[in-house]
């Protein structure tokens, strides 16, 4: 290219011009450049570090077993991780196969991290293997909608010895409906008392609200309204717990100054309630051993699922996402009845021109 600038006094002669093109085209200097610069264009396009794919991984094949592994959204968080995890591990129960964990690149990584980190005992049901999915082994299209229920019998006829699943997210408690209490057990035991937030107990009864705003108000993932989150706790307080004697509220999250102002404004003894600041593995932790029910506002939110689904009351309400305007739904990929499971209950506004929080029937 230096040359060609070089050149520009001759250039009125046509000749000069075609002359010098040949022979540039000649030089393998100029297509060095050429496939530098593509190759830097590709590669600054796509790459962010953590997903340059790890070695291939080393597997044998004609074993005498065979194998399920799947895609992952492994640079999403602890709430997707496990919708993935626990949907695959029973998936690969009913079909009889080993599951097998690829470690593909720094995100799978980190997923397998924070999820040993967490509830080690899902992880420990898996063969984990470090590199990349071979080329050689087939990709199965399978659960294409991140938030719809597919069958995985229709996987019973596949014979391949490596079964590799092209679908990521499984967001459906339909996968792994037999397996909350098993769930439960894989958890890790907390090593701390989660210090100052309240114990629940026969003479407290503890309230635990999900309220996921950061990224969600970027993406256009429904968010829930301060007035809203007032009118839900007022509806829940009112089905739930009248029985004991305290009654303490403990809000989960990631935005600490909504979280700290609303608890100001909403709790009218506000020596009972709480934000945690603990980290969102023990949150889940918390849950387990203290929500007596969880509201969860962020339509959404897979975490706020999980704090549902791992509760100790297993009592769960959660924002109707049918009435919010969350992006999730012009996909068309949000199967309501496979994302939440029947026994939770539904909130709405009861009205257009009625601010008051009540259950959804629809
Ligand atoms: C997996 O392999 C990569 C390099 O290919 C290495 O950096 C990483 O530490 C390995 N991880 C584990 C868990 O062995
Ligand atoms: C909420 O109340 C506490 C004390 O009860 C106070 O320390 C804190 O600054 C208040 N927060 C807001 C956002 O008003
Ligand atoms: C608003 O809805 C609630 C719950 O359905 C109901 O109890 C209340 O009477 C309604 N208020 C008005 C003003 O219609």
């Amino acid at each position: 290219m230096l040359e060609i600038i070089q050149l520009s006094p001759k250039t009125d002669n046509g000749y000069f011009v075609v002359k010098y093109i040949k022979k540039v085209l000649k030089s393998p200097v100029f297509w060095i450049v050429i496939v530098y610069t593509i190759f830097l264009a590709y590669s600054t396009h796509i790459e962010d570090p953590k997903e340059i794919p790890y070695p291939i991984a080393q597997i044998n094949f004609k074993t005498s077993r065979k194998y399920i592994s799947s895609n992952y959204a492994a640079s999403s968080r602890l709430g997707n991780h496990l919708f993935e995890l626990a949907s695959v591990l029973s998936i690969s129960r009913d079909l009889n196969r080993v599951p097998i964990f690829f470690i593909e690149d720094c995100y799978h990584e980190k997923m397998w991290e924070d999820t040993n980190n967490l509830i080690p005992g899902l992880m420990n049901q898996f063969l984990v293997i470090n590199g990349s999915v071979p080329r050689a082994i087939r990709r199965t299209s399978f659960h294409e909608k991140c938030c719809t229920f597919d069958n995985p019998s229709v996987l019973k006829e596949n014979k391949d010895e490596y079964l590799h699943l092209k679908g990521t997210h499984y967001q459906s408690w339909k996968y792994f409906s037999q397996m909350r209490n098993e769930l439960l057990g894989f958890l890790k035991t907390p090593v701390n008392n989660f210090f100052y937030l309240p114990v629940s107990s026969e003479s407290t009864f503890v309230t635990c609200v999900h309220i996921r705003r950061g990224d969600f108000l970027r993406v256009g993932f429904h968010v829930a309204g301060e007035h809203f989150i007032k009118s839900s706790m007022d509806f829940v307080q009112n089905q739930e717990g009248r029985s004991r004697k305290h009654m303490a509220t403990v809000f989960f999250g990631d935005d600490f100054s909504f979280m700290d102002s609303l608890r100001n404004r909403t709790v009218y003894n506000t020596q009972d309630a709480f934000v945690s600041q603990n980290s969102p593995s023990d949150d889940l932790l918390y849950s387990k051993a203290n929500c007596d029910v969880v509201i969860i506002t962020a339509a959404h939110s897979t975490f706020g699922w999980w704090m549902g689904y791992l509760s100790k009351g297993n009592t769960v309400y959660y924002t109707d996402i049918k009435y919010t305007k969350d992006y999730i739904l012009e996909t068309g990929e949000f199967t309501s009845e496979d994302y939440y499971p029947p026994h939770w209950t539904p909130l709405k506004y009861a009205g257009s021109n009625n601010l008051t929080v009540t259950r959804s029937f629809n």
